[in-house]
């Protein structure tokens, strides 16, 4: 369906099917393992990586007002001179500047405005009718000591919203205009050794890049690196693979740059390390002579004995550390993490992962959360994988731009596949720049099993399609010769029968369950899997459709036109052994397109789990079908006062045999669970207890209950991790919720609660996962939603303990028990950083 159409349908809410159920709630936490915190790789001497995150200054410009943006654009003289920018020189007066840490993300701190305009975005007041909350100043002042001169030294931001210009010592350096994509600068020429340096980022978030809640700001890390003159080309080295039945051979590549004054003779070596670190191969290039400013090409190729597969249950990991050498001594090293494994797609048999047929239980996702918006904590990244592993989920999308290093990584380590998609599906230089970049990024990384070129590009399909063959055609050529060892795709909204998709490896089909089919049928020797699906809508702990309160029953039960329940789609894709698999339209709810309502609702409703990291039902039915543990999920929860005598249906999402509801103890039937079904009573409503019994195998295996329960009496505060890093980027991940006088948490409560947050860390953001909450991510208190909310505190980089103490806020309702919880945060080695 045409773009427009379709969204307006959405915010109509007309597309959903009707539902009049009843309002109820259930939740369920992750069984997350937490041990998925990423770490960034240490820097190899004598090459030097220092965090450049700490210590920022910064405030808002002006989009249209010169005068209210350090002047800048004032007449048209600006670039006249190098070195003119007095913003970025000593003797500048940022004192009124606010002081932050990165990564910082500043759309998220804005109020919402009721401007339709913004809807997709958010409803927050970024872009170009916002001028005054659309330019960011970021300024910060470094050392750069006597030793540094001759070395090279750049400034590497893994990506900032967007439009950056970069200035130093008063001196502009250099733009990116791409809101996702990393770059470099080389800093070298401008800086004074032995003495005080500036550096200012001026960021425009005036033009987005999507049709989702993106951020503003540097939201993500800054490094600072510092190399020999000679040293390896950046993000030039790769490890491929080609696995034989006893070994790998490993093929190694690099380039080094010379960018000293004499001809040098370099030659590169690698070697090989396992997990633990022990070196299992080395390989060793023929010394080249590399002139002055210039650069070659190094090649080589080991053999890994008995290599350990990576695979989503083992994601074993080797890492090679590539070297250059010139007369023994080494002038640049770094660290190449990578997997050896399989990833082939079969247009009769699907995907296999080393030669193991495995279907994608995929699920497409933004990257905000919480309390935070686009700028995520590390550990937050990995805390958001564990819960969609906890649901059986082994393969995420990075919908529709490339990711942080951190999730890639933790993927990597977590064992979960990736699509790995670009923004902008382009051979433009502008498109082809930023396709480089992310597969030069992120090609060693074992996670990614597939690259995407875009997505719905419906022109290129469809009335462009003949530019759109002869554009796709030239980024999967790129794609090829970056990577020869990945399929290259798309997600298409379309029949895949012209356009773009001729040129793709495998062909991805976004929604219309009516398609690969016939495809299949046409194009039997095509590979093909669901690149997006579903798209179905639910509102946690829910159990009505209320348009008047913008809420979707969290039944199963409702879907926009184009998408699919989530039932409806995996018995498609599961039934089909052509098919290799698919990705849920979304893993985790994201601000922006709050479909199926507009305003007052801020964030979409597509998440199987919400923004906080909660699960809704759906994520059980999930769970029993992609998972590996037996399930036993019963919904809604059972607080429906003033609903006596009324019917209400109770689900359970199983994969045991059968199952049998109790009402008050007293039976209600047994039911058969179907193959990738869910069983369902329609019951009255009377207070007390349910109960589900699921067998396996004629004996009862798990049984699950919701009780009515009374009204709050106490705040309980529970907490991912009770200890974590004192490095000043860790964080603590808190659940809020009230328990009744029996100790029961209630699963409706709304109650607001506020939170004190004194000792060794901070409180960076609040959430409760309502799509429809207004209430400020950054103020230290927050309503529950149907039972919960998020409280997320970061450690300072002094060991100690936070303490957070949980209160309940205003007048209204009865007294609440406080909480207090503890949090430690123990001392570990920093990440080198700029002081
Ligand atoms: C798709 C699109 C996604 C999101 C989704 C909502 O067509 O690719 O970005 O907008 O629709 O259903």
């Amino acid at each position: 369906m045409p773009h427009l159409s379709r969204r307006d349908l959405l915010s109509s809410g007309l597309a959903l099917s009707a539902s009049s159920l009843l309002a109820r709630s259930a939740w369920g936490r992750a069984a997350a393992a937490l041990s998925n915190t990423p770490s960034a790789l240490p820097a190899l001497a004598p090459r030097e990586q220092l965090l450049f995150d700490f210590g920022w200054k910064f405030q808002f410009g002006h989009g249209t007002d010169p005068a209210r943006d350090l002047g800048f654009g004032n007449g048209q003289g600006d670039f006249a001179k190098t070195g003119d920018f007095a913003f970025s020189k000593s003797g500048f007066d940022d004192s009124k500047w606010r002081a932050l840490n990165l990564p910082h993300d500043w759309a998220v701190e804005l109020p919402f405005v009721h401007d339709d305009v913004q809807m997709s975005h958010g409803y927050k007041p970024v872009g170009r009718r916002y001028p005054e909350t659309s330019v960011g100043w970021y300024r910060r002042e470094f050392e750069i000591p006597a030793s540094d001169l001759g070395r090279r030294i750049a400034v590497e931001f893994n990506g900032a919203f967007r439009d950056v210009l970069i200035f130093v010592n008063g001196c502009f350096i250099g733009r990116n205009d791409h809101g996702y994509a990393p770059f470099s600068l080389d800093l070298t020429d401008f800086l004074k050794y032995g003495g005080k340096n500036y550096i200012v980022a001026r960021v425009d978030a005036s033009f987005g890049d999507g049709w989702f809640y993106e951020g503003a700001g540097i939201y993500r890390h800054v490094w600072l690196t510092k190399s020999d003159a000679l040293h390896l080309g950046h993000l030039e080295s790769y490890v491929r693979t080609e696995v034989g039945s006893h070994s790998a051979q490993l093929k190694l590549a690099t380039v080094v740059e010379n960018q000293g004054k004499q001809a040098e003779s370099a030659k590169v070596t690698w070697k090989i390390q396992d997990a633990a670190g022990k070196t299992v191969a080395t390989a060793e290039s023929a010394a080249q002579t590399i002139e002055a400013d210039g650069s070659a090409k190094f090649a080589a190729t080991a053999k890994l004995d008995a290599p350990l597969l990576w695979s989503v249950d083992e994601p074993n990991l080797y890492s090679a550390i590539v070297t250059v050498e010139t007369g023994g001594k080494a002038r640049d090293a770094e660290r190449v993490n990578f997997g050896v494994r399989t990833a082939v797609f079969d247009a009769d048999k699907g995907f296999f992962l080393n030669g193991k047929p495995l279907k994608i239980q995929g699920t497409c996702n933004h990257h905000d959360h919480a309390g935070v918006g686009a700028a995520l904590p590390d550990r937050l990244q990995a805390f958001r994988l564990d819960v969609l592993r906890a649901m059986g989920c082994n393969a995420v999308r990075t919908s529709h731009n490339m990711p942080t290093p951190e999730w890639v990584e933790s993927c990597d380590r977590a064992g979960i596949m990736m699509m790995c998609e670009a923004r902008q599906m382009s051979s433009s230089s502008e498109g082809l720049a930023q396709l480089e970049a992310m597969i030069k990024r992120y090609r060693n990384s074992p996670s990614i099993i597939l690259w995407s070129v875009g997505n719905e590009e419906w022109q290129l399909q469809d009335s462009m399609a003949e530019q759109g063959a002869h554009i796709a055609e030239t980024l999967v050529r790129r794609c090829h010769e970056l990577d020869p060892t990945r399929v290259v795709s798309a997600a298409v909204n379309g029949d895949n029968e012209k356009g773009v998709s001729d040129a793709f490896d495998i062909i991805g089909f976004n929604y219309g369950l009516n398609r690969p089919d016939n495809f299949h049928k046409e194009h039997p020797k095509r590979p093909i899997y669901g690149s997006e699906t579903a798209s179905a809508v639910s509102t946690r702990g829910v159990y009505s459709t209320d348009p008047l309160r913008n809420t979707v029953s969290a039944y199963d039960v409702n879907n926009p036109g184009w998408g699919e329940q989530a039932e409806e789609w995996w018995k498609f894709y599961a039934t089909r052994d052509w098919e290799a698999g698919g990705f849920a339209w979304t893993g985790f709810d994201y601000r922006g397109e709050p479909t199926p309502y507009g305003w007052p609702s801020i964030n979409s409703q597509f998440g199987i789990i919400d923004m906080c990291g909660f699960p809704k039902d759906t994520f059980y039915y999930y769970k029993a079908w992609w998972g590996t543990e037996p399930v036993l999920h019963l919904f809604p929860h059972w607080n429906f006062e003033g609903k006596e005598g009324e019917t209400i249906p109770v689900w359970v999402h199983s994969n045991l045999d059968e199952v049998e509801l109790f009402v008050n103890g007293k039976s209600q039937g047994s039911q058969k669970v179907s193959r990738l079904g869910h069983v369902e009573w329609k019951v009255k409503y009377e207070p007390g207890v349910i109960e589900a019994r699921g067998s396996k195998d004629g004996k009862v295996a798990l049984t699950e209950k919701r009780e009515t329960t009374g009204l709050a009496a106490a705040i309980r505060l529970t907490v991912d991790r009770a200890e974590i890093d004192a490095d000043g980027e860790d964080v603590a991940i808190l659940t809020v919720e009230v328990l009744d006088k029996e100790g029961r948490p209630v699963p409706t409560a709304s109650n607001l609660i506020s939170f004190k947050v004194s000792g060794a860390g901070a409180l960076i953001g609040v959430g409760n996962g309502d799509p429809n909450c207004q209430e400020s991510d950054k103020d230290p208190k927050r309503s529950l939603f149907n039972g919960l909310a998020q409280v997320i505190v970061q450690s300072t980089r002094e060991p100690g303990e936070i303490h957070i103490e949980a209160v309940k806020e205003g007048w209204d309702g009865p007294e609440l028990t406080p909480a207090k919880l503890v949090v430690v945060t123990k001392k570990v080695q920093l990440r080198p950083s700029v002081g």
